[in-house]
């Protein structure tokens, strides 16, 4: 087994990993990855994507890739294969020499202050040694997800002076600031930074609306919370489509003045009344572990089926 740059590769080496990958994704999160799968591809054949691959016998059986976000190297996937005998021990092994590799060329490229890593399909502690041996800090998160059969629309009152409507275009700036102003000293900007300025909120957003990184952008199960008489935003809650019927919240968040009063329920609510009409038949969402949310969205039903970890280093 050989560890090499990815751009000797071209699409058609990479492509039956990334079938494997793609049922990987359906299986353990209701996700059709074949959308990401295609816009890696294209990335393998441009040479643009730096990354690193596990070859035996002149086969690609694992990979590993990340970009550059400014001052920031942000880990993409990593995936290997688990069939052919593969033992699971090995498996790990290869998983753990290609973080190695990936970690190491972020870490001593100039400019770099900060690596992050969120890697949904790998359960928590399984890839950890690497990047905790690295000076990493870990972050449980927890994938959930709630069939939309099972939710209902919400029972609790909102504040009169709050209405929600469906998000638009124009939201973008102040969607932006609420981010900025709900994540000050919050766990979340600590593993996305992103959220700590407005600029960063206004990529962060980017992200989400205009490419197709985290699913397909869908406007009409997103929605605002607007202060009715001061006409300003004070809440947003962002979904996409992952999978032809499945809706992921991308992002719901307040301003903290407005917490506690059933807004972030009725947000919720919202989105899910409006995919359970269009017949999408599952919701899901990543939390921090240690987020207060986790036990809103118990209540709403929420179950927690998987733990990953989000990973965080700054030099
Ligand atoms: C999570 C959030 C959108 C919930 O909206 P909300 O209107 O405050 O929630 P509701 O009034 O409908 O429900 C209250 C529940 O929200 C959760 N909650 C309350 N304050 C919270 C806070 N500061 N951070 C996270 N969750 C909070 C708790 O579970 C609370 O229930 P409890 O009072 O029994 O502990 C909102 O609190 C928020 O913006 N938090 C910061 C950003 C965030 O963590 N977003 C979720 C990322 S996955």
């Amino acid at each position: 087994m050989e560890i090499l740059d990815l751009r000797h590769f071209s699409s058609a080496d990479l492509r039956p990993l990334m079938e494997d990958e793609t049922q990987v994704w359906s299986r353990l999160l209701s996700w059709d990855y074949s959308g990401s799968a295609e816009m890696i591809l294209r990335y393998v054949d441009s040479k643009i994507l730096p990354g690193y691959a596990a070859i035996d016998r002149g086969r690609i059986f694992g990979y590993a890739f990340f970009v550059y976000e400014g001052n920031k190297g942000v880990i993409g996937d990593l995936f290997v294969a688990n069939g052919n005998g593969n033992r699971a021990s090995g498996q790990r092994e290869v998983e753990s020499r290609l973080l190695l590799h990936v970690i190491e060329t972020l870490q001593q490229s100039p400019g770099i202050h900060r690596v992050e890593a969120q890697l949904l399909v790998h359960e928590t502690g399984v890839v950890a040694r690497p990047f905790v041996e690295q000076g990493f800090h870990r972050y449980p998160r927890l994938f959930m997800s709630v069939p939309l059969s099972n939710t209902h629309p919400s029972s609790s009152p909102m504040p009169r002076d709050i209405e929600i409507r469906r998000w638009s275009e124009q939201d973008y700036q102040t969607a932006a600031a609420v981010i900025t102003a709900a994540y000050r000293g919050h766990v979340d900007s600590e593993i996305n930074d992103q959220y700590r300025t407005l600029s960063g909120a206004v990529r962060f957003l980017n992200n989400i609306v205009r490419f197709p990184g985290c699913g397909l952008f869908d406007a009409e199960s997103s929605f605002v919370a607007i202060h009715k008489t001061l006409r300003s935003l004070v809440g947003v809650i962002l979904c996409s489509r992952v999978r032809h019927d499945v809706g992921h919240v991308t992002q719901v968040c307040l301003l903290p003045e407005y917490r506690g009063q059933k807004i972030g329920e009725a947000l919720l609510a919202h989105t899910a009344a409006n995919l359970r009409k269009r017949n999408f038949s599952l919701l899901s969402l990543t939390v921090t572990e240690a987020n207060r949310a986790v036990d809103l969205y118990k209540r709403l039903g929420f179950e927690s089926k998987r733990v990953f970890d989000a990973f965080v280093w700054e030099g």
